[in-house]
């Protein structure tokens, strides 16, 4: 293991408070989401997508690292220019996800498990070679009757540090994603008690595989009510529950967590992240930032719909959000300042 090449590109990832952006919907989850806007599930769809983030002009201000799907590493521009080099011109690290998605677990109803760990090695040298540098693993949580089971979370964890494991081996900065879901009725408690759980588990696994912490980034959802609980705490205390959280349960040498955004909507979870670190930030033995795949695309995704002619205004949507995100990294992200600009640029403000 190469720790020095692992600490570097994981500094580089959280460097001048810059964060993440998950692009690494799987084709199925893409073709979900261009079939509510009426868009064709051709492959060249989801490339014209794909292009449009990647040439977004300075996204290269605000995000650090792009995680792409293996889809998206092999495909080009229009013009034949490689994606990998246009991430790489742009000053962009390249992830990829290296999971194959969840199966339901035997004898335990409503949970699953994710697959993946089948040749991996060789899989990881050969997006090593191709230019990636880190790379993403997302497991699966939910809370239920009797959920999550032990089973489950010890079975997804465990797959989670070999393939951490890997992935340092071959040097990409592993980022591990352990994802209590949002969809239920259970309360902010709850989702705390669940996701100290599965924190608590993920970490006895990394020591056990001798991970190495300082080249790792957590990747974990924020400590939220269900979607269905009649009960939704205020983002001052989804932020405290959240960091109270993370400080119990995740040592101080992680390189950083990276949080997803589950399907907040754009400005919640801009708005808990900046609580986050306008509060506690100072206290902090980690940065703080974000790996948001939705929170970030979705204003674009909506104003692109498929079609060529809004792609500059698809574009502006997206480096509002990443700029909002690092504003939030920051501790500085105002509220007032996004519903002036959806004003400003005709957006319906409840976007
Ligand atoms: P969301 O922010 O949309 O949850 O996506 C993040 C991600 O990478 C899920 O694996």
């Amino acid at each position: 293991m190469d720790m020095q090449e692992l600490t570097n590109t994981a500094k580089k990832m959280v460097a001048q408070d810059k964060g993440l952006l998950a692009m690494d919907e799987s084709i199925n989850t893409c073709n979900k989401r261009f079939a509510v806007l009426g868009i064709s599930s051709a492959v060249e769809s989801r490339r014209a997508y794909r292009e449009l983030i990647l040439t977004t002009p300075s996204l290269n201000a605000y995000i650090s690292g792009v995680i792409l799907s293996d889809e998206t590493i092999r495909q080009e521009k229009l013009d034949g220019t490689s994606f990998m080099k246009l991430i790489d011109d742009a000053g962009i690290i390249a992830g990829i996800k290296v999971d194959n998605g969840t199966v339901a677990m035997p004898n335990h109803d409503g949970e699953r498990i994710t697959e993946g760990l089948d040749n991996l090695s060789e899989r990881l040298q050969e997006y090593y070679a191709m230019g990636a540098r880190f790379a993403k693993w997302r497991a699966v949580i939910t809370i239920g009757e009797g959920m999550p089971t032990d089973a489950c979370i010890e079975s997804n964890t465990h797959a989670l540090a070999i393939y951490a494991a890997f992935c340092q081996e071959a040097g990409l900065v592993p980022i591990v994603e352990p994802e209590v879901l949002m969809e239920g009725d259970h309360t902010l408690s709850q989702c705390k008690e669940a996701t100290e759980k599965v924190l608590r588990s993920l970490f006895n696994q990394l020591y056990i595989h001798g991970v190495a912490l300082e080249g790792l980034f957590l990747k974990p959802n924020m400590v939220v009510p269900g979607l269905n609980c009649k009960q939704q705490e205020s983002i001052q205390e989804v932020a405290e529950a959240t960091v109270n959280c993370f400080l119990n349960c995740v040592p101080a040498a992680v390189a950083g967590i990276v949080l997803l955004s589950g399907g907040q909507s754009s400005k919640l979870a801009t708005g808990r992240l900046n609580a986050m670190n306008q509060k506690f930030g100072f206290k902090l033995p980690w940065p703080l930032s974000f790996s948001f795949g939705r929170a970030l695309q979705d204003p674009a995704f909506e104003i692109w719909g498929g079609e060529n002619i809004h792609v500059d205004a698809a574009q502006k949507a997206l480096l509002f959000r990443a700029q909002r995100n690092w504003l939030a990294n920051r501790g500085e992200y105002s509220a007032v300042e996004d519903i002036k600009h959806d004003l400003e640029s005709n957006v319906t403000v409840s976007k």
